[in-house]
Order: structure tokens, then C-alpha cells, then sequence
């Protein structure tokens, strides 16, 4: 069994903090799904938690049945990220989790994000500053590196360790690579055997067999899942089912397109019917709502959602290009739910897995 702390794992797969995609409204779903022992949300601005900016709320929102959960938050000021990771405990999270592996310039040339790691010292100095402000564990997600010429998680996740981490996860690119080439599950290997405590590996887990081999083929104490969770939120169900020497169950088309409309029924529940009866959180509070956006956006809004999560999500199917063209004309909310009936459970398209 895995353990963050005093927190169990079970099983060791997560899904990967994703900016724009794993709201809480997604980490319900896949959660409900099962096989899924954490989620991560978005990375959440220290900044905009200390200064209790409503966008930056939003962003930290969850509920119970999402736990255990991780709030990822980001910045290089150590006054301020203790201070958020305080929020966040009072928030009522189970992790806080440190990003130092957005390679965006906006985010990385303010000592944040993957930069953090091109100065160690102050990574360091984050992390005990964070550790020593909250008694819920602290974890890091990091990159291999910088570049090619500065591929150094090995060093750091042993000085994250020093400092008070938890646990660190590792994407095993570089910030200059971004999403090309492979991550390199030999370093993540090489992390995981030079350090006591969990080494999570990231990257390229697209099958649910990959998470399986990967977990069983390094010393990783467990596998996060992006884009493959994008892509078919069923992978950990699957993934746990080989794991425990079992066949992954087959979707079918009609459960598809049904985690599509779940999803639009999930936004607009939150975004669209009960906007007026949103509240702001106050520490101490566990979150079940958040800040309404203005009322003519909402129904933009859970439009881009879905159209966010189908530039993932068609690729796992047949004629998924057809989706996508479809889903990206939809003007309103009832358009999208015909669009996806009509594409899923009427023509009961035949899928791939
Ligand atoms: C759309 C998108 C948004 C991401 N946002 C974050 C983020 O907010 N914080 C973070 O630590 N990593 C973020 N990542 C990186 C993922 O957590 C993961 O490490 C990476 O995608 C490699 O894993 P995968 O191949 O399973 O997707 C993001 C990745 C994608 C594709």
C-alpha cells in the first residue's frame, strides 16, 4: 500500500495535475469510475490564494468525494507559498502539492513553475518554509530538468526530501522539451532508488498496461496519468483490474458519450443552475462550490469546457474528428447534448477499446 503520510493510496495510480482539464467537476467522474487512488487539481496561484482572489478559489474547489485530494499550488516566494499551503490545510486538502514543472515563461520567469529548479536553494527553501507552516504532507511535481544540459531531479528531489517533502512526483521532460519526445522513465527510475520516500512517475502512460509495466518495472511507488485519462478516463478502472491479475472491462460506445453528457450535467449544475447560491470558502471550511462566473459566460463557459476536453478525448475513438468539428460549431448547451446523443448512443459508433 502506498502512503503520502498517513494517507493511503489505494491503488498507486493518480490523476495528473492538468491546467483547464482536471476540474473538479472531471476528477469526480474519473474517481467514480474507480481505480483512481488520488487526484491532483489544477495548479492554483499562491498569489491569488494569499490575496483571496476569487478566480483562484474557483480553481482550488472541490468535494468530499474527490478524496484523498491534492491542491497543487505555484510560486517562488517562500513567505507567500507557506501561506497558501496554510489556506489550502484550512481548505481541508489532504495534500499540498508544489509545481515545479510548468514550463510557460508566464508562470516560470516569476520563480515558479520549472524555473524553481534551476535554483535549488530556493526550491529548497519553499518547501521547509511550507512543511514547517502545515501539518498535511507537502509533495513536489517536477521535471527531469531544465534542459538537456541541466537534467537534475535526481539532486533535487534528495534536497525536496531534506527540506520536508513527502513525496515528489517527476515528468520525465525537460521544461525546454515541453510535451515532445518521451519521458525518460530511467531517470524517474534512478530518482525513485536514491530516495526513502514515494517517487510518483509521469508521463506517456497512454494504456492501461503501461501504468501496470511502469509500476512494476521501476522502483516508482506510483504512476500519474494525464493526457491518457483525456483520452479515456476509464484507464485507472482498467489499470486496476490488470493490476489485481484481471481482464480491463470493454466500454462501450453508449458509456462514452455518456461521460460526456455526465460532464455537461456536472458544469451546469455547478456553473449555470446554482450560480446565484455560490459562496466564496472560508478557511477551515471543505469546499462545495466557488465564485459564479458572470452570468452571460456561464453557458460559454461549459461550451470551451467541453470543447477543451474534446481535443483529447476524440482521439480515443473512431471518427473522433467528426466530434470534434461538431462539438466546436455548438452555440448552447441543448446543441451540445444532441450533438453528443447523436454521435454516441444513436449511431452507436464503434470504438477502438
Ligand atoms: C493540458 C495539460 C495541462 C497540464 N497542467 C499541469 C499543471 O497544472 N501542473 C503540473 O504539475 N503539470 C501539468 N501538466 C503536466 C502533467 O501533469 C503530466 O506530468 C504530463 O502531461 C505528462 O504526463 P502524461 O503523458 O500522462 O500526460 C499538464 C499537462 C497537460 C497536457
Amino acid at each position: 500500500m502506498m502512503k503520502i503520510g498517513k494517507i493511503d493510496l489505494a491503488p498507486p495510480f493518480a490523476l495528473a495535475p492538468m491546467a483547464g482539464m482536471t476540474d473538479t467537476a472531471f476528477r469526480r467522474l474519473v474517481k467514480r469510475k474507480g481505480g483512481c487512488g488520488l487526484v491532483v487539481t489544477e495548479m492554483v496561484s499562491s498569489e491569488g490564494l494569499v490575496r483571496g482572489i476569487d478566480r483562484t478559489l474557483e480553481y482550488a474547489e472541490y468535494t468530499e468525494e474527490e478524496r484523498p485530494i491534492s491542491i497543487q499550488i505555484f510560486g517562488g516566494d517562500p513567505v507567500k507559498m507557506a501561506a497558501a499551503a496554510q489556506i489550502v490545510e484550512g481548505m481541508g486538502a489532504d495534500i499540498v502539492d508544489v509545481n515545479m514543472g510548468c514550463p510557460v515563461p508566464k508562470i516560470a520567469k516569476h520563480n515558479a513553475g520549472c524555473s524553481l529548479m534551476r535554483e535549488p536553494e530556493r526550491a529548497a527553501t519553499v518547501v521547509r518554509a511550507m512543511a514547517r507552516a502545515v501539518g498535511i504532507p507537502v509533495t513536489v511535481k517536477m521535471r527531469a530538468g531544465w534542459d538537456a544540459d541541466e537534467i537534475n531531479a535526481p539532486d533535487l528531489a534528495r534536497r525536496m526530501e531534506d527540506a520536508g517533502a513527502s513525496a515528489v512526483a517527476i515528468h520525465g521532460r525537460t521544461a525546454a522539451q515541453s510535451y515532445s519526445g518521451f519521458s525518460d522513465w530511467d531517470l524517474i527510475a534512478r530518482v525513485a532508488a536514491s530516495v526513502r520516500m514515494p517517487v510518483f512517475g509521469s508521463g506517456d502512460c497512454i494504456e492501461p498496461s503501461q501504468m501496470v509495466d511502469r509500476l512494476r518495472g521501476s522502483d516508482v511507488a506510483g504512476v500519474l496519468v494525464g493526457r491518457g485519462a483525456l483520452r479515456n478516463p476509464w484507464i485507472f478502472e482498467q489499470a486496476a483490474a490488470l493490476a489485481a491479475g484481471g481482464t480491463p472491462r470493454a466500454l462501450s460506445t453508449a458509456e462514452r458519450g455518456q461521460f460526456l453528457l455526465d460532464y455537461i450535467d456536472l458544469l451546469v449544475k455547478e456553473r449555470v443552475d446554482e450560480a446565484d447560491g455560490f459562496r466564496h470558502i472560508a478557511p477551515g471550511q471543505p469546499l462545495d462550490g466557488a465564485a459564479a462566473p458572470p452570468a452571460r459566460g456561464r453557458e460559454r463557459w461549459v461550451i470551451n469546457k467541453l470543447r477543451a476536453l474534446n481535443s483529447w478525448y476524440t482521439k480515443g475513438i473512431d471518427n473522433g474528428s467528426h466530434l470534434r468539428v461538431a462539438i466546436n460549431s455548438a452555440e448552447s448547451i441543448p446543441q451540445l447534448r444532441d450533438i453528443i446523443t447523436a454521435f454516441f448512443v444513436e449511431t452507436g459508433v464503434p470504438l477502438h477499446s
